[in-house]
């Protein structure tokens, strides 16, 4: 049995701490929060300890696996702390808040035998699995642009510079992580970014282009704008067929897979899995948080290499990181490795 302790009780860490308890080989028995009262709710929920001291949490050795769902200015410092203490981790992305702190990370965990896998559920999504199989037949990928918005009026870390907040970290790296794995080796990124908010420090709408090697281009657009939003969008274009597809946090209905070729339009069917596995508090998400945990367990149990993980997580930030730079020198930042 692995035991689970998770380090911020906001919307993550419900989630994590809900579908952690659901897998059969783990048990959640700790929990740390800023607010230590809300920490403290959570632990008296599921008959686990409530620390005031995150370090605390992830020395103890009764701890095997730390799930990290703080705001992003706190991963870097609580995820080097885990590997020092041998602890596995899952932890939220955007993997850092800066591009220096990832590839800091990233070296870390590759140098030990922890094994950390970062939060890019929206791999494990049906309408992206199924995106991704139709893929394999859709000859070269011309374009990949995805559409992301949500209305977030408040201002929250999630607007802060020092907070590791911006609507491309925080909607952008899903998307980012999922053009890289369908598009690989990537060359440069320009982007345009506003900061419309009052109060807000960094941007909340943002339209970026990334270039692939293999002369694709991705489109990412997000904002913290859209009244209406909740789905993202995405279209592809290749070869041999175009790809429109939906999906959102809070609505099965929005799943949605259209492939349109040279013979009509065909809407394709998508894999719902058991309404059991279904998360209550965001339907949208299907199974895909529990697929992630159960791929997590199996990994931590040996069977699986996660180390494109990380890998995947300091990509996803060099890019973001280029997305600001292109911003501010009004350039096309190379991002070539
Ligand atoms: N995978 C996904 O689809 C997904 C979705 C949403 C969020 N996320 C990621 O999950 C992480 C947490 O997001 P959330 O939605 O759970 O946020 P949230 O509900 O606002 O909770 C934020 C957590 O971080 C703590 N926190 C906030 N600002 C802090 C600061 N300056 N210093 C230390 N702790 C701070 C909060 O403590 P207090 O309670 O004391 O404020 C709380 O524990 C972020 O990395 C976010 O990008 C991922």
């Amino acid at each position: 049995m692995y035991r689970i302790g998770i380090l911020g009780c906001g919307k993550m860490g419900k989630i994590y701490a809900r579908i952690f308890a659901r897998n059969e080989s783990a048990e959640v028995v700790a929990f740390y929060n800023r607010t230590h009262a809300k920490a403290c709710e959570l632990a008296g929920e599921y008959g686990a300890e409530a620390f005031e001291d995150w370090r605390k949490l992830v020395s103890d050795p009764k701890i095997d696996i730390v799930g990290i769902c703080t705001s992003s200015n706190e991963h870097h410092a609580q995820l080097l702390e885990c590997v020092k203490h041998k602890k596995h981790v899952l932890i939220e992305k955007p993997f850092a808040a800066t591009a220096g702190e990832a590839e800091e990370m990233m070296s870390a965990v590759l140098a030990s035998d922890v094994k950390v896998l970062v939060g890019f559920q929206m791999r494990f999504h049906p309408v992206i699995e199924k995106v991704g199989e139709l893929l394999k037949n859709a000859g070269s990928i011309y374009s990949v642009d995805f559409y992301f918005g949500m209305y977030r009026p408040e201002v929250t870390w999630r607007h802060k510079s020092d907070q590791g907040g911006g609507v491309f970290k925080e909607l952008g790296s899903h998307l980012v992580d999922l053009s890289c794995m369908w598009l690989g080796d990537y060359s440069y990124v320009s982007s345009v970014n506003r900061t419309f908010g009052e109060g807000r420090e960094v941007e909340d709408l943002c339209q970026a282009v990334i270039e692939y090697k293999n002369g694709a281009l991705a489109g990412i657009s997000c904002n913290y704008w859209d009244r209406n939003g909740r789905a993202i969008h995405g279209r592809i274009m290749a070869e041999n067929f175009q790809i429109s597809f939906s999906f959102s946090s809070y609505d099965k209905a929005d799943s949605k897979v259209f492939l349109y070729d040279s013979t009509g339009a065909h809407e394709i069917e998508i894999e719902f899995p058991p309404e059991s596995d279904v998360d209550e508090a965001y339907p949208g998400h299907l199974d895909s948080f529990k697929k992630e945990i159960d791929y997590f367990i199996d990994a931590v149990s040996g069977g699986i290499d996660i180390s494109a993980s990380v890998r995947a997580g300091a990509e996803s930030m060099l890019i973001t990181e280029a997305a600001y730079a292109s911003q501010s020198k009004r350039a096309f930042i190379n991002v070539e490795r």
